[in-house]
C-alpha cells in the first residue's frame, strides 16, 4: 500500500460571524488510526470537508502525501471519504450506485462484489437504497469509498448509526487497514467510541486544535481519558 500523510497546517474558514476553524494544524499518521475528537460544532466536518477540497479554506493547507485534494493525479484511488452528508440516489439499487461510482473513478466493475464483502451488504445489494437503514447506508458509504482500493480513509463521524456489532466491526477493519500502512482520520464527538479505536488523537475545541499526539500520552498522568479531556478543555475554556 502507498503511504500518504495528511498534513494541515494553519487551515482556517470563517462563516459570518462563526470562525469555525481557526489555524488548525495536525498530522494523520500512515499506519496509524487518527482521532479527530471534538464536541458538536467543533469544526470537525469543516475541516474534513477541507481536506477533501470540498470546501475553500480561509487560510492555511491541507495535503495528502504532499498535495492538495484537487492536485492528486487519482483521487479516489488515494483517498476514500465518507461525510456526514454521503447521499445516495434512493431509487438506485447499491449495486447500481457502487458500478456508477467504480466507473466514475475509473475502478475495474469486479471492485462492487469485492467492497459489498467487506462491508457486509452483499445480500442487500440488489435491493433499492431507499429500503436501507441508517447503519446499511454507513456500509454503503465505505463500500463506496473502497472502491478504488484507497491507502488514506476519511471518515466523518463513521460509527453513527451502526449497531454495536457494525463499531466494532469497523474498528477492527480500520486496525487491518492501519496494520497495512494505511492512513486512517476519522471525527468522533465521542470520546468512549474513541478510546479502543484510535492509536493518535487531535483534539479541536471551537475550532481550536487543543491538543494532537498519541492517545496514551494524551491520558498521560489522569486518570482516565475522560478526566484528561476535562483537563484539556477547561484549558481551552478557563
Ligand atoms: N455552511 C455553513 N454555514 C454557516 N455556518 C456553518 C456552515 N458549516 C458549518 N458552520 C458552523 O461552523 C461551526 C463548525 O461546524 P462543523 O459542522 O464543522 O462542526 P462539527 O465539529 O462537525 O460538529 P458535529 O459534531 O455537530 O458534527 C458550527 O458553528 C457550524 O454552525
Ligand atoms: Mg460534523
Amino acid at each position: 500500500m502507498n503511504s500518504h500523510a495528511i498534513e494541515v497546517t494553519g487551515l482556517s474558514k470563517r462563516f459570518g460571524e462563526v470562525e469555525a476553524v481557526r489555524a488548525a494544524s495536525f498530522r494523520a499518521e500512515p499506519g496509524r488510526v487518527t482521532g479527530f475528537l471534538g464536541p458538536n460544532g467543533a469544526g470537525k466536518s469543516t475541516t474534513l470537508a477541507m481536506v477533501l477540497g470540498l470546501s475553500r479554506p480561509d487560510a492555511g493547507t491541507a495535503r495528502i502525501g504532499g498535495a492538495a485534494y484537487r492536485d492528486l493525479d487519482d483521487p479516489t484511488g488515494t483517498v476514500g471519504a465518507v461525510l456526514d452528508s454521503t447521499g445516495a440516489h434512493p431509487s438506485m439499487t447499491g449495486r447500481g450506485h457502487l458500478r456508477a461510482y467504480a466507473e466514475l473513478g475509473g475502478h475495474a466493475r469486479r471492485r462492487v462484489d469485492d467492497v459489498a464483502l467487506t462491508t457486509g451488504i452483499t445480500e442487500y445489494l440488489d435491493r433499492r437504497i431507499r429500503g436501507y437503514s441508517t447503519g446499511m447506508r454507513r456500509r454503503l458509504a465505505l463500500a463506496t469509498a473502497l472502491l478504488g482500493e484507497p491507502s488514506v480513509l476519511v471518515l466523518d463521524e463513521p460509527s453513527n448509526g451502526l449497531d454495536p456489532a457494525g463499531i466494532v466491526w469497523l474498528r477492527e477493519f480500520l486496525r487491518a487497514f492501519a496494520g497495512r500502512g494505511g492512513t486512517v482520520l476519522l471525527s468522533s464527538h465521542v470520546l468512549t467510541e474513541l478510546q479502543h479505536s484510535i492509536d493518535d488523537l487531535v483534539l479541536i475545541d471551537r475550532g481550536r486544535v487543543a491538543w494532537s499526539g498519541p492517545l496514551d500520552e494524551f491520558t498521560g498522568a489522569a486518570s482516565s481519558l475522560e478526566s484528561a479531556f476535562l483537563a484539556h478543555t477547561m484549558e481551552v475554556h478557563p
